[in-house]
């Protein structure tokens, strides 16, 4: 089976000690360290941001997945390149410029990524595909941490891969939103390779460590 990459999701961490935590979390074994970007607008929370993730760089040199919950994601962009995101994902909704944009992150040396809401269908990214490194599946209405997983999404990740495969692309898909060590069997049979997890990692009652171990040890 092809390797599957945890991304630890910093919303949940304790940002009075963010480096201690991050540090935790990459040596327990995170592959991607994902940043939650929220201007209350495109979602009714405000959380970090180009700010966080330069101080993320400095503490880390694991890849930096920043989510952009953000209302006209063009223009804030290049402050994120800028202060060292490595893959940068935008949403499909409320978009409608969004190749442009994704040809900005790519110029800008980033990954490009694009996320889809649970409510919005799989076929959306079919005109997108060859702009793309990564889908983003929310399984989850974004906001906030520590929501329940949708358990409806789980055949749209099945469609993603199969639209994925039919055009040959080689995009992975990522997930987000409610994953725990019992439900990220479910996403990985449908196809996620890149699992996004806040507060499973950094709430779990035995600490960070135990955390990824308990969502290693649930897929294999
Ligand atoms: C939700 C964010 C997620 C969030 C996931 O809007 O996009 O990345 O941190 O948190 P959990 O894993 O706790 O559902
Ligand atoms: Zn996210």
């Amino acid at each position: 089976m092809n390797e599957i990459y945890l991304a630890a999701s910093i919303l949940s961490a304790d940002f009075t000690c963010l480096r201690e935590q991050i540090q935790s979390a990459e040596n327990a074994g995170s592959d991607w360290i994902h940043i939650d970007v929220m201007d209350g607008h495109f979602v009714p929370n405000i959380t970090m941001g180009p700010i966080i993730v330069e101080a993320c760089r400095r503490l880390t040199t694991l890849p930096l997945d920043v989510h952009l919950m953000i209302e006209q994601p063009e223009r804030h962009i290049e402050s994120f390149a800028n202060a060292g995101a490595d893959l940068i994902s935008i949403h499909v909704e409320g978009n409608p410029n969004i190749h442009r944009t994704l040809q900005q992150i790519r110029a800008l040396g980033c990954k490009p990524g694009v996320v889809l809401n649970p409510g919005t269908p799989a076929i959306s990214i079919t005109p997108l595909i060859r702009q793309i490194d990564y889908v983003l599946v929310m399984t989850v209405n974004p906001g906030f941490a520590a929501q329940k997983y949708i358990t409806e999404v789980t055949p749209k990740i099945v469609e993603i891969k199969e639209f994925l495969d039919h055009y040959h692309s080689h995009a992975l898909i990522e997930v987000d939103g409610g994953i725990n060590a019992e439900t990220i069997s479910l996403v990985v049979n449908a196809g996620a390779r890149v699992i996004v997890a806040g507060s499973s990692i950094f709430s779990h009652p035995k600490g960070i460590a135990e955390g990824i171990k308990a969502l290693r040890q649930a897929i294999h």
